[in-house]
């Protein structure tokens, strides 16, 4: 990593972001959502933290095989990282897993504020210094890229972090991050403590300085942009800025703030930015979190014009009301319109251009259903395939409950009544159940045949696209009865909202089998995810 003008995109959507409630991804996904990154331009991937257990080491490995190895166009790998306590179990397994990658990175980090280090750490800041020293070295002993972050940076006292900046920097790390861990920060103040680390740590400079901000106030976007004025290199940053609570810097708003107002920060940054709608996309449904309508640069009004004086002087020249154009992010509108005559080639070519690499049978079941949706509906919009496409990436080949005929019946004179087929390991199991609804009597015909109840915490009905037409998505949250039990997301989709629920409703029960099976032998000292930064 070099030049002085360049801003480095660190994207930790697969780590953070998967972090945040209901966003846990299989391995297939996330490694889906790496590929896109890479297309995308990012710098860093950082993919998982691999001591927390056996699938996040898997997939942290997977991805720094695949997408560490993934050159797009004449650009470099990214990349790929690996969290670690600062501790020698973590920055081992960190570093078995990030090996295959062309440019892996350990990503060690211990707290540094009073309160981290006094309640939480138990540690004197000497020990701390000491401990930073030490961890850093053996992470160096593994790869050459090391970056170390001070957790809790931003309530960490400034004389303090000038002395634990220097130690690792010296110890070998050549990123050295700031988290605003909590989201305490202000702008203003943010920039304060990075003009006083350049003014007061020589080893500043000669490291790249990154900030890590969370969004508590809202505000993670400010403070890392005030961050980069004071001379911040490295932005960490998430697609749709999901992360812990209330989540990370987005990754899309820092980026067109940096290309847009180009003439402000004068820095360059290499993502390509007609990729960050699609990648926006591409997350929102393979997890099933809706991006706010009015979010910056990818919400759905983001390009709206209402307003008729909008309107009269967008017609009159765009840049009365425009900063900045769809296009410039990647929004084409509905896109490309598929239909019944649409061929396996063209399919495969479209995901492709969508950022999905389906294969083998992840491929027939998505194009199965592309014909399904497409005898019943005129036009199939990208919105449709994408829908289609995460679908058929949520279904795990192992899947046990299938589902394979649902009856509904509902109106105003007849009680709401659901007939349900559904195979598991060959067997067939029927029954059937009322309801409040047709939707609440399937629930309860699937309820009958697994025999263990689910309880649903959220249920989510959207149109994939406009038109009477369009097919409907449900995104459901469910757990068992009991309140240890996992709570997990499912997602159908379907022109029939019945058949969609239903569909989301197995697709959760399988997700939670699967959890329930794979119940991993989690390592003695692994940390518990939820409460990871
Ligand atoms: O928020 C935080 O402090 C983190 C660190 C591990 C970088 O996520
Ligand atoms: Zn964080």
């Amino acid at each position: 990593m070099e030049a002085k003008n360049r801003v480095y995109v660190f994207d930790t959507t697969l780590r953070d972001g998967e972090q945040s409630p209901g966003c846990s991804m299989t391995l297939k996904e996330k490694l889906e959502i790496g590929r896109q990154l890479a297309r995308l331009g990012v710098d860093v991937i950082e993919a998982g933290f691999p001591i927390s257990s056996r699938g996040d080491f898997e997939s942290v490995r997977a991805i720094a095989e695949v997408v560490g190895n993934m050159e797009v166009g004449k650009m470099e790998p990214p990349v790929i990282a690996g969290l670690a306590r600062a501790r020698e179990g973590d920055i081992k397994r960190a570093a078995e897993a990030v090996k295959p990658a062309k440019r892996p990175r350990i990503h060690t980090f211990l707290a540094t504020s009073p309160i981290h280090m006094e309640r939480k750490l138990h540690m004197t800041p000497a020990q701390v210094l000491q401990a930073v020293s030490e961890q850093v070295k053996l992470a160096r002993s593994f790869v050459e890229d090391v970056e170390f972050s001070l957790e809790d940076g931003g309530r960490t006292e400034w004389p303090f972090m000038v002395e634990v900046v220097a130690a690792a920097v010296d110890a070998g790390a050549g990123t050295i991050n700031i988290p605003d861990t909590v989201g305490y920060c202000q702008p203003g103040q943010f920039a304060e403590q990075m003009r006083y680390l350049f003014e007061h740590c020589p080893q500043a400079s000669q490291a790249v300085i990154s900030v890590h901000c969370h969004d508590d106030l809202g505000l993670a976007v400010a403070n890392s942009l005030a961050a980069v004025r004071e001379g911040a290199r490295q932005v960490e940053c998430t697609i749709n800025g999901i992360g812990e609570r209330a989540g990370n810097a987005s990754l899309e708003e820092l980026v067109m703030n940096l290309t847009t107002r180009k003439d402000y920060f004068g820095l360059d940054c290499r993502v390509r930015t007609e990729e960050l709608y699609p990648t926006s996309r591409m997350l929102s449904q393979i997890t099933g979190q809706r991006v706010q309508s009015n979010k910056a640069v990818v919400g759905a009004n983001a390009f709206a014009h209402e307003a008729g004086i909008h309107q009269d002087g967008m017609l009159k020249d765009k840049s009365t009301y425009e900063i900045m154009t769809p296009e410039s992010v990647g929004w084409k509108g509905e896109g490309m319109v598929m239909g019944k005559h649409s061929g396996r080639h063209a399919f495969r070519t479209r995901l492709r251009e969508l950022g999905f690499d389906l294969e083998g049978d992840q491929f027939e079941k998505a194009f199965t259903r592309f014909k399904e949706v497409a005898d019943k509906k005129k036009s199939v919009f990208d919105d449709d395939l994408v829908a289609l496409a995460g679908e058929a990436l949520s279904r795990d080949p192992a899947e046990v409950w299938e589902l394979t005929y649902l009856s509904a019946t509902s109106g105003t004179s007849v009680l709401p009544t659901a007939t349900v087929k559904m195979t598991y390991c060959d067997q067939e199991h029927i029954d059937a159940a009322m309801g409040d609804g047709p939707v609440d009597a399937a629930f309860r015909a699937i309820d009958r045949i697994t025999g263990n109840p689910l309880k649903v915490h959220e249920y989510v009905l959207e149109a994939v696209t406009e038109g009477q037409d369009a097919m409907g998505r449900v995104t459901i949250a469910v757990s068992r009865q009991d309140s240890h039990s996992h709570r997990v997301k499912g997602r159908g989709v379907s022109t029939d909202v019945v058949l969609a629920s239903a569909k989301a409703y197995v697709s959760a029960l399988n997700a939670l089998d699967r959890i329930e099976k794979n119940q991993e032998q989690e390592p003695e000292d692994a940390p518990i995810k939820s409460s990871t930064p």
